[in-house]
């Protein structure tokens, strides 16, 4: 990996070219963000920022439905689209369409997804935050083989939250989230609806993804070794909804944005030009008690964050960069609203949301720690590599405990757990703004440790935690919990 002039700087570092960082001698910490990846050599054609608009995914229409239930059928199939204008990329996506269709949910009412797998490959479809029965979670080895089908079932028993589904296949995930298996699934309520937040075209998910790209359009991706595999891929293009650097055009009115780190393993600090801020308005599990103003928004791979804009205050012709603070040249700017129309608007942005339960005292605590083990060279929790044939622990239904990250290693890794919405209740370096509200993923920082209550609920059964930088997930940063009576 090379660094550049303008990298350098950032480290307090000067020189005139770049220098190959093995010879540098940064600290530890410094590597904690951002351009942290296994570097390719190589780079994607050059691209125009600002040049396509964004791609909005179309929201899946049920097969059928009945008193309690919405049937769907979702075919994963290869295909081939445009991102790069004039080439062409093969993609992989939920019925042919990289971000898959969107599915929108109903707080108390049954989804059914049948998943047909047309790939060359096993696959299994996760629900990413979904509070689901194991049998339907998509555990890394319950894969779909090709030509098969899998009813997922979904009870949605569950307050309204931005829930996205992606393969989880047991050494496949970083591959064919990569080539696009991912879409959104909006879970929706009637305490939701009753606040009047913008709704409909103003209600928009921008799933966040970087990617690299070979001179004929193809999508890059390398060997999970080395500093792949330590610091997992980042592409050199950003993209929101399978589009490079899209421009959106927004009436001057108030929107919801639901921010999606779909990326293997980039984070981001989201920013906005032209003095924009963000309200947020909801984490990884639902509404916050109260939207608060953020100006920058960090948001790590699996994160997941809603957010308001109001483009009341800009006139007709602004255009506002959503910037990404941790990136430069082709990654340092995501998308751009462009203000183009004058638009009343009857939505509200209530001062307060949704009540933050407290959780009852926790009877267990549990300490993970994450850490890179040199032998096996893999990233490993408590020094073991995920093994589907072992255990690490067995909470007991209707309990609550404290699980204890413990980051022993110089990056930054975004934890998460399968089945469960918990509330980040300490962190070594302090409570972040983000930390307030129910989280499924929760970003630890290097040598940090991040305290998380959790109660284990409704169902028994086994499911998985693991890192959501997706080459470490697969090798091996995964561990299973099972829910017992
Ligand atoms: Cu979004 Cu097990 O992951
Ligand atoms: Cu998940
Ligand atoms: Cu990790």
């Amino acid at each position: 990996m090379m660094l550049t002039r303008r990298e350098l700087l950032k480290l307090g570092l000067s020189a005139a070219a770049t220098v190959p960082l093995g010879r540098l001698l940064i600290p530890d910490r410094v590597l904690a963000h951002g351009d942290h990846g296994g570097g390719s050599g190589g780079s994607s054609p050059p691209t125009t920022p600002f040049a396509v608009p964004l791609p909005i995914p179309p929201v899946l229409v049920p097969s059928s439905t009945d008193a309690t239930t919405d049937y769907y059928q979702i075919t994963m199939r290869p295909a081939q689209m445009q991102i790069i204008p004039g080439l062409w990329t093969t993609i992989w996506g939920y019925n042919g369409l990289y971000p898959g269709p969107t599915i929108v949910a109903r707080s108390g009412r049954r989804v059914v997804i049948r998943q047909t797998n047309n790939l060359p490959e096993p696959s299994s479809v996760h629900l990413h935050g979904g509070h689901t029965p194991p049998d339907s979670d998509g555990h890394p080895t319950a894969t779909i083989a090709p030509g098969a089908y899998r009813d997922y079932i979904y009870p949605n028993n569950q307050i309204a939250a931005p829930l996205w589904y992606h393969e989880h296949a047991d050494g496949r995930t970083p591959q064919n989230v990569y080539k696009g298996l991912a879409g959104f699934y909006i879970l929706t309520d009637d305490f939701e609806a009753g606040l009047n937040l913008p709704s409909g075209a103003y209600d928009v998910g921008l799933a966040i993804q970087d990617k690299q790209f070979n001179a004929d359009g193809s999508l890059f991706y390398p060997e999970i070794t080395g500093d792949v595999l330590k610091n997992g891929f980042l592409g050199d293009k950003l993209l929101v909804n399978a589009a490079i650097q899209p421009f959106f055009k927004v009436a001057n009115r108030k929107y919801c944005f639901r921010l999606l780190n779909g990326s293997n393993a980039r984070d981001y600090e989201l920013a906005l030009s032209s003095g924009a801020v963000f309200k947020q308005i909801g984490t990884d599990g639902g509404l916050r008690p109260a939207p608060i103003t953020r100006s920058t928004i960090p948001i790590a791979p699996g994160e997941r964050i809603d957010v308001v804009i109001d483009f009341k205050p800009f006139p007709v012709g602004t255009k506002i960069v959503l910037k990404n603070n941790k990136g430069s040249g082709d990654t340092a700017d995501v998308m751009r609203f462009d203000v183009d129309r004058t638009e009343s608007d009857t939505s509200s942005l209530p001062a307060t949301l949704r009540p933050l339960p407290s959780l009852p005292a926790a009877t267990k605590t549990r300490d993970i720690e994450l850490d890179f083990d040199r032998g096996l060279d893999l990233w490993v929790l408590n020094g073991k590599p995920f093994d589907p044939a072992r255990i690490d622990a067995f909470p007991k239904l209707g309990s609550t405990e404290l699980w204890r990250f413990k980051n022993r290693s110089r990056m930054m890794h975004p934890l998460h757990l399968h089945d469960v919405q918990f509330q980040v209740v300490a962190r070594d370096g302090g409570l972040l703004p983000g930390d307030v509200g129910w989280k499924d993923t929760v970003p630890v920082e290097s040598w940090d440790s991040v305290s998380v209550k959790v109660q284990f609920l409704d169902f028994t059964g086994t499911y998985v935690y693991h890192c959501h930088i997706l080459e470490h997930e697969d090798h091996a940063m995964m561990g299973q919990f099972q829910v017992v009576p």
